[in-house]
């Protein structure tokens, strides 16, 4: 095989939070995959740096009584603090606010500049006189345009949802000074991105993002894309712009420079050219994991500013989806906003790292942790199936046997360990660590039952049975080694003491196969215990106590109490002819109904009995929901709902589209 260089980063946390489960699972995707590839022996850097500069940095220092620079200073020890004890990999964790990073976003601006790249425009913009700053729009509250709700940020109303301007804005009021904002115009820097609508269709089609990314950014190049405003006036937070005092760069242009400046510290503390990763047509690979809101900046904005600037544009940028726990969005209220060092102080970070894997696929779809489901799953497969091996076999063969394992090793169930490493590697390549861990998990099951089939338990008990039970266990224990590396991308902690435990040197991933024979382990001490879901409860606890009552808080209740209009756009709300209305046999409430969607039919169940005979109800229009899944119910399946009102029982009314309405029209 050959040994690739690849240079990984996981997006840059801002410097004024703390880290918490979104960016865990993002780390965590990252740094599995970083460890697996260097297992592979492949050359894998991984690099990631806070992301420091902006306006809230400015006013969080403020707030303190401290300086931007101290206050990131200190965010930065507590991050890598954070992300060292999650076991996360970083080579180098660097920051935005560097001398490297100033000198490459000076470099890249320049060269975007010298291509005449770079335009400027007059921007009128909301300003607060008594602070003497611009406002960005969540500085700015006043009563929305559309509904009158009053409080509603600069850009969009919680309440209705309505988009607008910060200076339609009914009373708007600075957040920061409570002063009443004035409009005034100001110079600002653009990046021509108009001009590279051709450059990107090409690029996001070029196999370097997942296929639901290219086809969401499709979207915004069909529309044409806008130029990106990369300035921001004094006072800020971040570098300024060369040449143009009182102009400074707007976080996200070197947000992801970053990420270039984080990797160059590492190459010059390392010997390590750093053009060999980011020179034009270079043969080495760049990796960046991010979320999916963050996708025009890594898949549109940074491709086109690198490109222009004469350097490499990402081998692939891998976006993710958002933590959801217990299927709903993390809540500081209800103690599901949970911050990194509340899960260390109570649970060994393996675990995590476990459910997050188990659960991933690779794709962008938002990832569930289910409390209940967490203990379960991490209780019954590592410490259930993969320790429980090592800890049945050891015994035997330390207090039998003198530590020493047999001197074949035969067994069928090795080879299919050998056979299995490579499908458990290509997955892992993927991303798709849940199919990676059921793969590794059912070879736990073999490797169980052999040993329970065997009962060495028994044998030691029975004469000329000794040969036998060190044969048994030593399997075992080759088992347990070959589980132990594949999941070692996973589970480093878990790998490091078994290595100690097996005594061997560090594992890598040829290793699975390759049975120890006539080889001394050492003593067993247990290498990981099986999770208390008391734990789990003082998390929930202590996080719901460090909620702030603040307007956070009020927020998030607010976004609580609303499904967010993307979740709305997922229904498909369809007109339906009722083609055949009969009773359901057995059922008091229920009738069936044949739906008509324009040549397309669905069965559905409707709880409307009481207030309609089958017979009236044939020929009439409704409105059902086309795309809600099939649910399996006592009297059969059902292919989605249609729409009633009232309180139930003869008190329901469906919905009757007016006339002109036909089956299969959309119903928006
Ligand atoms: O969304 C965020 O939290 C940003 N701080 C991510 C930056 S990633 C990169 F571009 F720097
Ligand atoms: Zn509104």
């Amino acid at each position: 095989m050959e040994k690739r260089r690849i240079l990984v980063t996981s997006a840059l946390p801002n410097a004024n939070g703390s880290i918490h489960l979104g960016h865990l699972m993002e780390h965590i995707q990252t740094d599995i995959w970083v460890r697996f590839q260097r297992m592979r022996g492949h050359e894998c850097i991984y690099v990631c740096a806070d992301d420091t500069h902006g306006t809230a940095t400015m006013l969080r220092a403020e707030e303190l009584g401290t300086t931007p620079e101290d206050l990131i200073k200190e965010v930065n020890a507590e991050h890598q603090s954070d992300f060292r004890d999650f076991l996360i990999s970083h080579d180098n964790y660097g920051s935005t606010h560097s001398d490297e990073n100033q000198a490459l976003s000076s470099l890249i601006y320049n060269r975007l500049n010298e291509a005449g790249q770079i335009a400027t425009k007059s921007v009128d913009q909301l300003y607060d006189p008594e602070k003497e700053m611009f406002l960005a729009d969540r500085f700015i509250v006043g009563s929305c345009p559309k509904c009158k709700s009053e409080n509603q940020y600069g850009d969009n109303c919680e309440v209705c949802g309505a988009t607008y301007d910060a200076t339609d804005l009914i009373d708007p009021v600075s957040k920061i000074s409570g002063a009443t904002p004035v409009l005034k115009a100001s110079k600002h820097f653009f990046f021509a991105l108009s001009n590279f609508n051709e450059f990107l269709g090409d690029w996001t089609r070029s196999g370097t993002l997942q296929d639901q990314v290219a086809n969401k950014l499709s979207e915004w190049l069909d529309a044409g894309l806008q130029d990106w405003d990369i300035s921001r006036d004094a006072p800020y937070f971040g570098f300024e712009i060369p040449g143009e005092p009182g102009k400074y760069f707007y976080v996200w242009l070197d947000a992801p420079i970053g990420y270039m400046a984080s990797f160059q510290r590492w190459c010059s503390e390392n010997n390590v050219n750093f053009d060999d990763f980011w020179k034009k047509d270079s043969d080495c690979e760049v990796h960046h994991f991010i979320g999916k809101d963050i996708v025009n900046f890594h898949a549109l904005f940074w491709p086109a500013m690198l490109d222009t600037a004469g350097f490499r544009t990402p081998t692939r940028v891998q976006a993710h989806g958002f933590v959801t726990v217990d299927g709903q969005k993390m809540s500081k209220s209800r103690g599901t906003f949970i911050n990194a060092r509340t899960y260390l102080d109570h649970l060994d970070p393996e675990y995590l790292r476990y459910y997050f894997a188990a659960k991933m696929s690779g794709s962008v779809d938002d990832l569930d942790i289910n409390l209940e489901d967490f203990v379960q799953r991490v209780n019954s497969d590592v410490v259930g199936k993969v320790v429980n091996i090592a800890s049945r076999c050891a015994g035997f063969i330390n207090k039998q046997f003198d530590g020493q394992l047999s001197a074949t090793a035969d067994n069928p169930l090795l080879k299919a360990f050998a056979d299995a490493s490579d499908g458990i590697a290509e997955h892992y390549e993927h991303g798709d660590y849940g199919k990676a861990l059921r793969e590794v998990m059912a070879l736990a099951d073999k490797a169980n039952q052999f040993i329970d089939e065997h009962k060495p338990w028994v044998m030691i008990k029975e004469e000329g049975k000794r040969d036998e039970v060190q044969q048994v266990c030593s399997d075992g224990i080759n088992f347990f080694k070959g589980l132990v590396t594949f999941l070692k991308p996973v589970l480093p902690g878990l790998a490091e003491k078994s290595e100690a435990f097996l005594n061997v040197p560090t594992l890598s991933w040829s290793d699975a196969g390759q049975p120890l024979v006539n080889h001394q382990i050492n003593k067993f001490k247990p290498l990981m215990t099986r999770i208390e879901s008391e734990k789990v409860e003082a998390i929930v606890s202590n996080a719901k106590d460090e909620a702030p009552t603040d307007e956070a808080t009020e927020t998030e209740q607010a976004e609580n109490q609303w499904i967010q209009f993307d979740d709305f756009a997922k229904i498909d709300l369809r007109v339906a002819r009722i083609a055949a209305a009969v009773h359901v046999e057995g059922a008091d409430k229920l009738l069936q109904l044949t739906l008509d969607l324009d040549g397309e039919t669905r069965h559905v169940f409707a709880g409307i009995k009481a207030a309609y005979h089958p017979e009236d109800l044939v020929g009439k229009l409704t409105v059902m929901v086309a795309n809600l899944a099939p649910r399996k119910m006592k009297f059969g399946v059902s292919e989605g709902m249609v729409l009633a009102a009232g309180p139930g029982g003869e008190d329901i009314y469906l919905l009757e589209p007016h006339d002109g309405a036909k089956p299969g029209m959309k119903v928006s």
